[in-house]
């Protein structure tokens, strides 16, 4: 399955079921907002999840382009990219959790023909200060799909990913890249490739860390769309899957790398690419230094793959 109408089936099947599509934005976020880029697509519907009603209603799907600088150096293996895109769907107070979880269930194995053995799931778990989400395990048991529960894992946003704004509890959903039968669990084996996440947005983290209850239950989902595409095609990485196709004709013809560097060198060019395209300009400091030092992982990677140097 082409990316192009992977896109086409995931948006036609929420808005089937109410969900209104809003368009992308791009990867600057809101002017008074901490973060440099935006890093998933909830980002830019923070005030409706704290409560604001959206225009277009309770119900949202979208596909947000999005950067994470935290990865910057697992960029090369076979499932992080710098500039990625996201498929998100959102509850903003409508309905819960399990009914996400239950859809995107049925998307998977029906819509896009997932065999339902090759899929796990984990749960939050519960730790000192919430308890854990029986709910999201019980739907998993329900269907037969195995589940593991973990803490800080399942809650998202985890530290590294940013300490303020909306959070909750998630269920992220993995599939199986291995060869033979799928083995062990997410957390011991990483042929389990995470694809969906699906967070119940139940809370807000203050800048102490502390958790204070939102005015509304929303749920925020979002899948990476390299990542699904590339398992979806049978194909190693997320640099072998279609999108990757301009990048994998025009850069071997233009310099003989190995294949880490051919890697790095497509996910920084793209994402500069995509950086420039949003209007950040080369500079010393802030959203212009993260395109800087891009660039600059790109000549690093060059210069040590060119055969005249040695
Ligand atoms: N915000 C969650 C994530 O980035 C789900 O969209 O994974």
């Amino acid at each position: 399955m082409r990316t192009e109408q992977l896109v086409r089936t995931f948006v036609e099947f929420y808005e089937e079921r109410g969900h209104r599509r809003i368009t992308g934005s791009t990867l600057l976020p809101p002017p008074g907002d901490p973060v440099l880029f935006t890093t998933s697509g909830m980002h830019p519907l923070t005030p409706y999840l704290k409560g604001r009603p959206h225009p277009l209603g309770r119900r949202l799907v979208n596909v947000q382009r999005c950067l994470r600088t935290t990865d910057l150096d697992e960029v090369g293996d076979t499932t992080h990219l710098t500039v990625f895109e996201m498929l998100g769907t959102w509850s903003l107070g409508d309905y819960e959790g399990p009914a996400s979880l239950e859809w995107g269930y049925e998307l998977l194995t029906e819509g896009l023909g997932v065999d339902p053995g090759l899929l796990h799931a984990t749960v939050f778990g519960g730790d000192e200060r919430t308890g854990p989400d029986t709910a999201s395990l019980e739907l998993w048991q329900g269907l037969g799909v195995p589940v593991e529960p973990t803490a800080e894992d399942n809650w998202w946003p985890n530290g590294s990913e940013g300490t303020v704004g909306p959070c909750g509890p998630d269920s992220e959903i993995f599939l199986w890249s291995g060869d033979g039968p799928p083995q062990s669990t997410p957390t011991r084996d990483n042929r389990w490739v995470e694809v969906w996440n699906h967070v119940t947005m139940t809370h807000h983290r203050l800048g102490d860390g502390s958790l204070v209850p939102l005015p509304q239950r929303n749920v925020d989902t979002g899948l990476g769309l390299e990542r699904l595409a590339s398992l979806l095609q049978g194909k190693p990485s997320v640099f072998s899957c279609d999108l990757f196709d301009p990048w994998r004709r025009l850069v071997p013809a233009l310099w003989e790398l190995d294949e880490p560097s051919l890697r790095l060198v497509c996910d920084h060019l793209r994402s500069a690419v995509v950086i420039l395209g949003d209007g950040v300009r080369p500079a010393n400091t802030g959203r212009g230094y993260v395109l800087r030092r891009l660039v600059r992982r790109v000549l690093t990677a060059l210069r040590r793959d060119d055969p005249s140097r040695s």
